[in-house]
């Protein structure tokens, strides 16, 4: 197992009171698997995943439960360390990759400045690195893209080149928080491939959040399903589908 959230609640402290966002969430990842965290809007999916990078800002505060990613209890983990895993053994992936990169920056720079962060590399072999990921993720001239600016790419492009800049750091998981929702439908196909070949060939686990039931029946391995900050049904993907339980899963399936 990589990953492990044991009761993970999160709640909001405001002047008017505090409430639960996500109440008792548990759920694992295991090495080289994706799995689908579904959910309608506002059930707390990016707060999830925001949570285990131990990203949440006030008023999020995470209130309760229990983190374990490779052996390491995460909010145990000191602010140097948590840096480290960040960008590193952690990776994510955003929906609009244009407010990811820095506009005034080349890809290649961006790119680079996870190699420094991350690796030990030298700047001969950066360069390199940098072509080769650009390349891992299917990007045709990786020395035109690296030259340029996020804004000059489409949006299909940007999202391969943010995939590139989250592999700089040598991740075992990467969090993609819908990852493809702002694509066409076709691009949407190959990104997915994409996240697919990665997980093979780099033994890679990701948590692909979507409110697209669809994208993780074809290509998740397994299914957490929440609603309104809860887990309402979870299991291997194609159980679920085949026989789901709970009447909101049921919903989701029959918007399919
Ligand atoms: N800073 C905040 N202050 C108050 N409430 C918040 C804050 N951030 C998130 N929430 C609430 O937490 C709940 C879960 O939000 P979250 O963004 O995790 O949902 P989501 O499942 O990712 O939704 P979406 O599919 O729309 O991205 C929502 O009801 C949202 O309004
Ligand atoms: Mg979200």
């Amino acid at each position: 197992m990589l990953l492990n959230l044991e009761n993970l609640c999160v709640r909001v402290f405001s002047e008017q009171g505090e409430k639960s966002i996500v109440h008792g969430v548990s759920f694992s990842v295991d090495e080289q698997q994706i799995l689908g965290l579904v959910g309608g809007s506002g059930s707390g999916k990016s707060t999830t995943g925001l949570a285990i990078l131990r990203l949440l800002i006030p008023p999020l505060v995470v209130t309760e439960g229990k983190i374990i990613f490779q052996n390491q209890d995460l909010f145990a983990l000191g602010q140097d360390d948590m840096r480290r895993l960040r960008g590193g053994a952690i990776a994510m992936v955003f929906q609009e990759p244009l407010y990811a990169f820095n506009p005034v920056f080349t890809i290649g720079d961006q790119i680079d400045e996870v190699l420094v962060c991350h690796t030990s590399l030298s700047r001969s072999q950066r360069k390199k690195r940098c072509l080769e990921l650009l390349d891992l993720t299917e990007i045709p001239d990786p020395v035109r893209i690296s030259r340029s600016y996020p804004h000059q790419l489409s949006g299909g492009l940007r999202q391969r080149a943010m995939m590139a800049q989250a592999l700089a750091g040598n991740p075992r998981l990467l969090i993609a928080d819908e990852p493809t929702s702002n694509l066409d439908v076709t691009i949407q196909a190959k990104i997915m491939n994409l996240f697919v070949k990665l997980k093979k060939e780099l033994a890679l686990s990701i948590i692909l959040i979507t409110h697209d039931l669809g994208l993780v029946q074809h290509f998740s391995d397994s299914v957490v399903v929440m609603k309104e900050g809860a887990i309402v049904e979870q299991g291997k993907t194609n159980e679920v589908i085949q026989n789901p339980r709970h009447p909101y899963t049921r919903e989701l399936m029959r918007a399919l």
